[in-house]
């Protein structure tokens, strides 16, 4: 959009529409070459909503129209009209065949959306709405055709040629060029299409169904990178034969690919049997990724792998039911991910995630209901609300129905739907009708947007022995809606007794009598009732997270160190130590302002050495134990944000733990340090993440001793986990040492550039004076590429959103030098700017002097000739 257009007009999820004409079969035919391709499309289309005598619109962006046949007669100029992103044809039959040849420069496509190029390959990305940047077509994901596909190419540059389903031909030509053609057979959406043709080896194995079919499984990569890909074929075998014994769901083709890709605008591609890949999310070796990186492999490779039922098979009727598909197919990988590893341990990282980045979202300009009412760019709408609070609403349907329930539903809907483009009204309907519930009220977990606040209190009756809970919800008013309705909100929960024993839960209005029970709260207030109490119980709530609210609750620190020891529930243990921590960084926060030095009481430290020495807590549950909240989740309780005095507080804090923990985290250390075998079990990720933990604690009180321990640890190479670890401790340092390890780091992967990445963000997360001048001489380093979204999202993107103090640095250089970054970007690629753009947006939540200056920049991104769409939709709601 420039600035002399008009203003962008938004797209109402109340004015949707069926489709004028449907296009019930597709035939492509590419004519491959960097500079200029061909495309040649012939369809079959029939009248659907469309009078007779309505025009056909095609959607089409970014082609060069050669020639429109209709019927095998070639159109004159005057029968057909292109304009504003439409090829218009006033006269068509009520079923006919049309075929559109448009050309397309692939090597200048430089947002990533359409066919582009990639390390000289070519590929597709056409969610949500790229497929109009190949042809001119009914762009939306309610027309759903069998597609046919002809790739030719030259056979030296690009001999491997891949699309959707079936290879079923292929041929040489005389010119050196080869073809290939490919067929699906299943119905689906345009955005769903996939494309790509290079020079790419192949990992190839196969998969027997629980229906005895054997599917061929292969992994394409560049020819360097092949021998990287067993984690990612070990991952897709695990999540085929998870989704068949969890939901009965068997692969449907017989052959499923997967290619990697380095440059790629977001994690990876559903595409219909032809997944398409951040090259990030597919090659680890223990040497060049981390075990977060090996975990994020197996969790995304199943979540693409898991579209083809929930998303490919039955897809959504518009984009405003993106959640339909995310949100259901967030939650299947969560599910798969806690049966892979750790249950309790992946619970507390998607909570993690909610409360750090989908509760500001909600709380902020962009807030929007998991199925929005209305977008300017649908690209803009890829949110932590749509996949992972959209994900939180199938977890209670699955809480609320309980696992059989559930799956009763899951098997209705693809009974009722297989083959169709549906809603969220439609899947919860399936829910409901398997189960005979009224799902109505539940429903507005859909349409509004907002954090629930619930507030309990607590009372107790000796002489009756009852203990009642009064629960009240609030939704505040969001920017897009004012008036909040109450939400249905499962409450798990459980009783603890003074001796640490739970206690028997007897509900007054219902026979239950166990140690757990989940309540259903509906109303603005309601009080619930519990028998047979012989003493004042602690309650613990919420257990396992079990909605996506925030707790408001008055327990002194007493209590909260009892949970943390006693509790049950490894959610709520958890929980309560980091409600103990964040509580003492805000009476920190006040220290300071009288003056006072912060002071971590000695009850704390205990209560974090209790767990550290904790004989029967696994590693991994004590590394998250210790891993305190984040300044940015702590600024969420407060009124007005002060990022200096913050972290001036929290840093304080930690580092008298470390003091504090000494001995004991060395120990701890010393315990695990020397693991030779590198396993990717639960319990052997546990014990590194505990080990690089206390490492990390030890790096704060800057000993030589501990130094040395980051170094030596650098040294032996064991894995890249631990390498990146050491470095981490060293990178906040302002010691030799750190340049030192750095430049080997550098040295040894320099051309490695997912290895390169880590190196990138290590130095863009620094907690050091001068990360900003850090941060703008890499941008000059050749390891930096400002086209490539990896990197920029290892350097830009990891300093704005990873590193508070620094981006957040009072002079508002950090601000400037993102808003500098953005207007140079977003006429490059647009997606990628208007996600970079949103670190600028929650202007309101800091001090005056800060709100000036992003307000500022903001005016300076939006007032830029170029601004485009996706930056304009972000900016102009944050000022709005
Ligand atoms: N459907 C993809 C997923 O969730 C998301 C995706 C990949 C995407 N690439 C995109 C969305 C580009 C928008 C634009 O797995
Ligand atoms: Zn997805």
């Amino acid at each position: 959009m420039k600035n002399d257009q008009a203003t962008p007009k938004p797209i109402r999820l109340a004015d949707y529409t069926p489709p004028a004409y449907r296009i019930e079969t597709v035939d492509l035919r590419f004519d491959l070459d960097p500079a200029t391709t061909r495309v040649t499309n012939t369809m079959r289309v029939r009248r659907n909503a469309a009078e007779p005598g309505d025009p056909l619109i095609l959607n089409g962006e970014h082609l060069d129209l050669i020639s429109v046949t209709l019927d095998g007669h070639e159109l004159g100029a005057g029968a057909y009209r292109t304009d504003d992103g439409k090829l218009t044809v006033p006269e068509v039959p009520e079923t006919f065949e049309l075929t559109v040849v448009t050309e397309t420069h692939p090597k200048d496509n430089t947002a990533l959306e359409g066919l582009y190029q990639s390390s000289g390959n070519f590929c597709t990305q056409c969610e949500a709405e790229g497929f109009r940047r190949i042809t001119y077509f009914l762009d939306r994901p309610d027309v759903m055709a069998t597609y046919s596909t002809t790739i030719v190419a030259d056979k030296t540059d690009y001999p491997v040629l891949l699309s959707n389903g079936n290879p079923v031909d292929a041929g040489e030509l005389d010119d050196g060029r080869h073809w290939a053609r490919w067929e699906d057979p299943f119905p689906k959406p345009c955005y769903l299409f996939a494309l790509v043709a290079g020079d790419l080896a192949c990992h190839q194995d196969a998969f027997t169904t629980q229906s005895g079919r054997e599917v061929t499984l292969r992994i394409y990569t560049e020819p360097h990178n092949v021998g990287r890909t067993d984690h990612a074929m070990a991952s897709l075998k695990k999540a085929m034969r998870w989704d068949e014994e969890t939901f009965g769901l068997e692969y449907d083709l017989d052959l499923f690919q997967i290619v990697s890709v380095d440059d790629f605008n977001m994690g990876a591609m559903e595409n219909k049997g032809l997944n398409v890949f951040n090259s990030k999310l597919v090659l680890a070796n223990p040497d060049t990724a981390t075990d977060a990186d090996f975990q994020a492999i197996e969790a995304v490779i199943a979540h693409e792998y898991f579209h083809n039922w929930t998303g490919n098979r039955i897809t959504c009727r518009d984009w405003f039911q993106l959640s339909l598909k995310e949100g259901l197919t967030v939650f299947r990988d969560q599910q798969f991910s806690a049966d892979m590893g750790s249950a309790p341990v992946k619970r507390i990282a998607d909570a993690r995630l909610l409360r750090t980045q989908q509760f500001p979202e909600d709380n902020g300009p962009m807030a929007h209901p998991v199925r929005p009412d209305s977008y300017i760019k649908i690209d803009n709408f890829y949110t932590l609300t749509v996949y992972e609070k959209g994900a939180e609403v199938i977890r209670m349907m699955h809480t609320l129905l309980g696992a059989d329930g559930f799956r009763k539903g899951m098997d209705l809907y693809f009974q009722r739907h297989d083959g169709q483009a549906v809603t969220c009204d439609d899947f919860a309907a399936c829910m409901a009708d398997a189960n005979g519930r009224d799902l109505t009220q539940f429903k507005r977990w859909y349409s509004q947007a907002g954090t629930p606040h619930l507030k309990v209190e607590e009372a107790y009756d000796d002489e009756a022995n009852e203990f009642y809970l009064t629960v009240r919800q609030h939704t505040p008013a969001t920017q897009d809606q004012e008036h909040k309705e109450p939400v249905v909100i499962p409450l798990r929960m459980g009783l603890i007794g003074r001796d640490g024993e739970p206690v028997r839960v007897n509900l007054s209005h219902r026979e239950t009598s166990e140690h757990d029970c989940v309540l259903e709260i509906t109303e603005e207030e309601q009080t619930v009732v519990f028998e047979g109490v012989p003493e004042r119980p602690v309650a613990s709530l919420l257990r396992g997270f079990s909605a996506p609210v925030i707790l408001e609750r008055d327990l002194d620190d007493d209590t909260l160190r009892f949970q943390m020891k006693h509790d049950t529930d490894a959610f709520n243990r958890w929980d309560a130590g980091q409600t103990l921590f964040r509580r003492r960084v805000i009476a920190a926060m006040a220290d300071l302002d009288n003056g006072l030095d912060p002071k971590l009481p000695e009850k704390d430290a205990e209560a974090y050495r209790e767990v550290l020495n904790s004989e029967t807590l696994d590693d991994a549950l004590k590394a998250e134990a210790l891993t305190l909240p984040s300044a940015e989740a702590i600024g969420e309780d407060l009124e007005t944000i002060d990022p200096d005095q913050l972290v001036q507080a929290r840093d304080a804090l930690v580092k008298q733990l470390a003091e504090a923990l000494e001995p004991d985290l060395k120990r701890a250390y010393g315990l695990r340090a020397n693991d030779t075998e590198y396993t990717l079990d639960a319990a052997a990720i546990g014990r590194r993440r505990l080990k690089n933990l206390c490492l990390a604690y030890l790096g704060w009180l800057e000993r030589n001793e501990y130094i040395q321990l980051a170094i030596d640890q650098i040294n032996v190479e064991r894995n890249m986990t631990d390498v990146i670890a050491g470095l981490r401790v060293l990178s906040h340092l302002d010691i030799p040492e750190r340049d030192q390890e750095l430049n080997d780091f550098y040295e040894k992967w320099k051309n490695d550039p997912l290895v390169t990445d880590k190196w990138l963000a290590l130095q863009a997360t620094a907690k050091r004076e001068n990360v900003i001048e850090d941060v703008k001489a890499l941008m000059e380093h050749p390891a930096f590429n400002r086209r490539n979204p990896n990197r920029i999202r290892s350097l830009i993107g990891a300093f704005a959103m990873g590193n508070f103090e620094g981006f957040q640095r009072a002079d508002g250089e950090g601000y400037r030098l993102l808003a500098d970054f953005v207007i140079e970007l977003d006429p490059v690629n647009p997606q990628i700017a208007s996600s970079l753009v949103r670190a600028l947006i929650r202007w309101r939540r800091f001090d005056d002097a800060r709100q000036d200056i992003l307000k500022q920049e903001l005016q300076r991104v939006m007032s830029t000739a170029s601004c485009s769409e996706n930056t304009y939709e972000v900016v102009s709601r944050a000022l709005g």
